[in-house]
């Protein structure tokens, strides 16, 4: 079964999948590239400069083409095929870090905010839960780990159960320190 990479933008979901993908001999997929050269899109918003991603084509086409050797990396849960899927890692990054990359890459300071507070409220872990069930999710804090650091979380846990126990939904909560952010 498929292995999905999700999370906020910026996170480092392309970084540690492609890694992933080299580790485990697991095809790389990025779902944005995907939903692009095949146009799964219901159109473009203007505001946000982003294709609207038509979940419904898109789960469609992935259960087509998914071998279940794949890893997927994708910030749109929906957009995924749950029955090809075996386990979603969720990463997460400490929000103030998360602000700092993005700045980095330049995007416009409300693209920035929206991508915050996301991760504060853990909008994608909660998307993925309400998308895949519980038992299948599991989070993981990025947060001071270099990409390698993150890999190996990811093997470690899908080799071992205990270690998968403690990156149950929940593990991960900035909203009593970060509550803040949150305009
Ligand atoms: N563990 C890490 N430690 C430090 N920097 C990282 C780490 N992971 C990723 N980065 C850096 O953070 C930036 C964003 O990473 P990446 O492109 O992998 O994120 P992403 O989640 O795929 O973003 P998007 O959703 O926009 O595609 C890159 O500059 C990358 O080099
Ligand atoms: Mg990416």
């Amino acid at each position: 079964m498929a292995l999905v990479i999700a999370g906020t933008p910026g996170v480092g979901k392309t970084s540690v999948a492609q890694r992933l993908s080299q580790r485990t001999g697991r095809r790389y997929l990025n779902l944005a590239n995907l939903i692009v050269e095949n146009q799964l899109y219901a159109g473009f918003d203007e505001e946000r400069k982003a294709y609207v991603v038509d979940t419904r084509r898109c789960r469609e086409y992935l259960s087509q083409v998914l071998t279940c050797r794949e890893v997927l990396d994708t910030h749109v849960v929906e957009a995924v095929p749950p029955s090809k899927v075996s386990q979603v890692f969720v990463l997460r990054l400490n929000p103030i870090q998360l602000r700092e990359r993005l700045r980095a890459r330049g995007y416009p300071e409300r693209k920035i905010q929206e991508n915050v507070e996301a991760e504060v409220l853990g909008v994608v872990l909660v998307d993925a839960v309400n998308h895949f069930g519980e038992e299948r999710v599991c989070e993981v804090d990025t947060t001071g780990l270099s990409v390698d650091e993150v890999v190996q979380v990811i093997l470690d846990a899908l080799a071992r159960e205990e270690i998968m126990k403690n990156l149950r939904p929940g593990s991960v909560d900035w909203l009593e320190k970060y509550h803040h952010l949150l305009h």
